[in-house]
C-alpha cells in the first residue's frame, strides 16, 4: 500500500494542523471552544491554508459550494481509507448516487424508528452497571457502549467483538495531539489491514460456501449497484467507513452532549420538565458542540463562491463547525438557545455527501438522554475534575466523571 508521503499528498491530519494556528488548537481542548473559532472565522472565512486548499467558514460559501454540480467531496485526495476510496464518501457522480440508493434505504426513518425499544433496553442495562455507585466514567460506561453495541447488533455482528472494532476505529481516527504524521498514517494503515482482514474473511467464508447469510451484511455482498454484483473490495471500503461513521461520531456527540448539560443544571432541568424538549434542545446542542470538524471538496471547473473566482482543482476544508457559528446564518449563535427553530446547521454537512446515519443518530440520541434522566436526573461533573476535550478529530469529551446522589 502506497503512502500518504510516498504519493506527495498532505494527509488529512497535516492540513487540519494547518487550518488553526496551534495555541488555537490548545484552546479548542477546553470546554467553550466556540468565541475562538468563531473569532478566528470572523477574521478569515476564506484563508489559502496551503496551495490551492481554501478553509470554508461561512454558511454563504458553504451553502454555495455544497450546492454546485462542478464540486465533488474528497477528490483525488486521500481520506481515511488511504488509497482506497471509502464508500460512499470518497466517490462521486452516478456511482455516489448509485450506491447511496443502495445503502440510504437501509438508515432511513421509517427502517429505524422502531430501532427506539433496542436502544432504550441497552441504555438501561448500562445505567443498571453504574446507577448504585453514585458516580461514573460516563464516557467508557455509556456515551461510548451504547451506540456502539447497537450500530454492531444493526449490522450483525457480535458485542463481544466491540473492543476490537474500537481498536480499529481508534487506529484510523484517534492520535495524540501534534503526532507525527507518518506515525499517524502507520496506525491507519494497520487498523484497515485489521478490518479488511476481519471482513474479507467473513466475505470469503460466505460467498465460498453460497448461504451469504440472511442479516444485513448477507445481503449487502449479495447486492447489486449500477447492474453489477458489489466486489469484495467495495464490500471492504464500505464496512470500513460503517465502523468508523457508526463507532465514533455518535459516541462522540454524546459525551459532548452530556458535558453540557452536567455544567448547566438549570437548563438541564428545564428541558426535564417536559421531555418533548429534548429534540430541540438536542439539535441546538449539536449546532453549538458539532463534533465533526471538517470534511474536504474540491471543484472540477472554475467556480464563483461569494463573489470570488477559483480555478478547477482548487480544494475546500470545510469547518463545519465554524459555520455552525455564522452570526449571519444564527441569531446570537454564541449563545445555547434550547428551543432554537428553525436550526438550519451542517452538524451532519449539506449536499451530496450528507450524512447519511442523521436519522439513527438523532433517535440514539434522543433515546440515549431520555433514558439516563430518567434514571438520573441529578448530576454534575466530580469536583476538582478538569474537563479535556480532543482538540483534532472529532470533538469529544476524553474522560468524563460525574457524581450524583444515589
Ligand atoms: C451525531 C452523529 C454523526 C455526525 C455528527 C455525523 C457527521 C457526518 C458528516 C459531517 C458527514 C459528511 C462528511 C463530509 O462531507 O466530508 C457524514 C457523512 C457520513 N456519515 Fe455521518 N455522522 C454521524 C453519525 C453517523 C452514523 C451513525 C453513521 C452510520 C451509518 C454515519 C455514516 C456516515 C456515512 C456513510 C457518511 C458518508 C456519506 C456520503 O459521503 O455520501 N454517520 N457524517
Amino acid at each position: 500500500m502506497t503512502t500518504f508521503q510516498e504519493a506527495g499528498i498532505p494527509s488529512g491530519s497535516e492540513l487540519i494542523g494547518v487550518m488553526f494556528p496551534q495555541e488555537m488548537i490548545l484552546q479548542m481542548m477546553g470546554t467553550d471552544p466556540q468565541p475562538v473559532l468563531d473569532a478566528h472565522a470572523a477574521k478569515c472565512p476564506m484563508h489559502e491554508v496551503a496551495p490551492g486548499w481554501f478553509t470554508v467558514m461561512r454558511m454563504q460559501e458553504c451553502v454555495e459550494i455544497n450546492r454546485n454540480r462542478a464540486v465533488i467531496g474528497n477528490g483525488s485526495t486521500w481520506g481515511m481509507g488511504g488509497d482506497h476510496k471509502l464508500i460512499p464518501l470518497d466517490i462521486d457522480g452516478e456511482l455516489h448516487t448509485h450506491f447511496r440508493k443502495l445503502i440510504d434505504p437501509v438508515f432511513a426513518p421509517k427502517r429505524i424508528a422502531p430501532l427506539a425499544e433496542r436502544i432504550a433496553q441497552q441504555a438501561g442495562d448500562l445505567i443498571d452497571r453504574f446507577v448504585a455507585d453514585g458516580e461514573a466514567e460516563l464516557f467508557s460506561a455509556f456515551c461510548q457502549p451504547l451506540p456502539s453495541l447497537i450500530f454492531l447488533s444493526i449490522l450483525g455482528l457480535p458485542a463481544d467483538e466491540l473492543p476490537f472494532f474500537l481498536e480499529i476505529k481508534e487506529g484510523i481516527l484517534r492520535h495524540e495531539p501534534f503526532a507525527d504524521p507518518a506515525d499517524i498514517e502507520l496506525r491507519q494503515i494497520a487498523a484497515r489491514e485489521q478490518c479488511s482482514g476481519y471482513f474479507g474473511k467473513l466475505y470469503d467464508e460466505r460467498t465460498s460456501s453460497g448461504d451469504l447469510g440472511d442479516d444485513l451484511l448477507g445481503w449487502l455482498i449479495g447486492s447489486s449497484v449500477d447492474g453489477h454484483q458489489l466486489t469484495r473490495d467495495q464490500f471492504l471500503n464500505i464496512m470500513l467507513l460503517m465502523i468508523v461513521g457508526g463507532l465514533d461520531t455518535v459516541s462522540a456527540s454524546l459525551s459532548c452532549i452530556m458535558s453540557w448539560l452536567a455544567r448547566h443544571p438549570e437548563q438541564r432541568r428545564w428541558i426535564l420538565e417536559d421531555a418533548s424538549r429534548w429534540p430541540l434542545a438536542i439539535e441546538e446542542l449539536l449546532r453549538f458542540e458539532s463534533p465533526v470538524p471538517q470534511g474536504f471538496r474540491q471543484t472540477t471547473e472554475d467556480i464563483e463562491v461569494n463573489g470570488t473566482s477559483f480555478a478547477a482543482g482548487t480544494r475546500f476544508l470545510m469547518s463545519w463547525p465554524a459555520i455552525n457559528l455564522d452570526p449571519e446564518a444564527f441569531v446570537n449563535p454564541l449563545e445555547v438557545d434550547l428551543q432554537r427553530s428553525p436550526n438550519a446547521h451542517v452538524v451532519f454537512a449539506s449536499g451530496w455527501h450528507r450524512c447519511l446515519g442523521s436519522h439513527l443518530a438523532r433517535l440514539e440520541l434522543r433515546v440515549a438522554m431520555e433514558e439516563f434522566h430518567k434514571r438520573i436526573p441529578e448530576y454534575s461533573i466530580k469536583p476538582g475534575v478538569e474537563l479535556q476535550y480532543i482538540p483534532l478529530g472529532v470533538r469529544q469529551v476524553m474522560n468524563l466523571p460525574i457524581v450524583w446522589d444515589d
